[in-house]
């Protein structure tokens, strides 16, 4: 539909616009030739943006930057106002995300904020967006950003993985509800390899070999969105799809074979994982 949306035209509405993923993602919005609005905390970093977009943008297209903070649903709801009055929404990607600390019995408060980020984020734009782009019957997209760790849930952070495992479940909800509506809207969970973002570089003060750039990363989503993908998992440079493929696999095996928790991370199952991870 990403396609048959472009050809419509309209505007690609972007959370998380001021930074890494959300602003290339902006940007080749832009130079696909649909109006954009940019949405992201307020400060420095979305001007910036804002002017990067406008310069990339077809002469006379709509570029707003709309301050908002992704876990206020009246802000949003504000955001989606502002949204259709400039015009049809064609894209709305919901991309705003933190990462912050969290052990499983500990750092309360950091749990809260990140769900309240990553996943009520997500939520506000779809509730916000989705009863007028419904009634709109226009070809469109919503494109949902998770992560590997909510698929896999890797040791380390669980209430990151809470977050990213309740926008999996949310976008294939909206999915299925929108195709029961008989809504020419489809809907993509994007879900970013190691990308080296401002995320990454807080931590991290240069781009590892392992990562992929924010570009590489948003232009395999977008190619794989226009061949209709719904999961659109990134590759990096350490891990490719095959790898990815293995891993998922091993993950959902842990139910039907009944073994621990996050076997893959269980000492007594290290050697049958790496067997089954080269496997092919
Ligand atoms: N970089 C990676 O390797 C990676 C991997 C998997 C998933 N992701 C996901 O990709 C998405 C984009 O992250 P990124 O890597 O580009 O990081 P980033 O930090 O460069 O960009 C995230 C943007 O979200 C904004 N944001 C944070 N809280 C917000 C709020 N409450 N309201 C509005 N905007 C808010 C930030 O200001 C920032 O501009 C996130 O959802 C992240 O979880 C990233």
């Amino acid at each position: 539909m990403f396609r048959e949306a472009v050809a419509r035209g309209g505007l690609a509405v972007v959370t998380g616009a001021a930074s890494g993923l959300g602003r290339v993602s902006a940007l080749r919005f832009a130079e696909a030739g649909l109006g954009v609005v940019l949405a992201d905390l307020p400060g420095d970093a979305l001007n910036t943006v804002e002017q990067e977009v406008r310069s990339a943008a077809n002469e006379g297209a709509t570029v707003l930057a709309v301050p908002t903070d992704v876990t206020d649903a009246q802000a949003v709801a504000e955001l989606a106002d502002r949204a259709f009055a400039a015009g049809e929404v064609a894209v709305l990607m919901n991309n705003a995300g933190i990462g912050l600390p969290t052990g499983s019995w500990e750092q309360a408060e950091n749990w809260r904020r990140v769900i309240e980020v990553n996943l009520f984020g997500v939520m506000n734009g779809v509730h916000a967006f989705m009863p007028r782009m419904v009634a709109a019957d226009r070809p469109a997209v919503v494109v949902n950003t998770g992560s590997k760790q909510g698929i896999t849930t890797p040791p380390g952070n669980p209430g990151y993985n809470v977050s990213k495992a309740g926008v999996k479940v949310l976008t294939e909800a909206l999915a299925h509800d929108l195709r029961e509506a008989g809504a020419p809207i489809s809907v993509h969970l994007f879900v970013p390899g190691f990308a080296y973002t401002g995320m990454i570089a807080a931590f991290i003060p240069e781009k590892p070999p392992s990562a992929w750039t924010s570009e590489q990363t948003v232009d395999h989503f977008i190619g794989r969105m226009s061949e209709g993908d719904f999961y659109i998992l990134c590759p990096d440079n350490d891990v490719t799809p095959e790898r990815d493929r293995r891993r998922v696999e091993w993950a959902l095996g842990d139910i039907i074979e009944n073994r621990p928790a996050l076997s893959r991370w269980h000492p007594d199952y290290a050697d049958a994982f790496a067997r089954h991870e080269k496997m092919r």
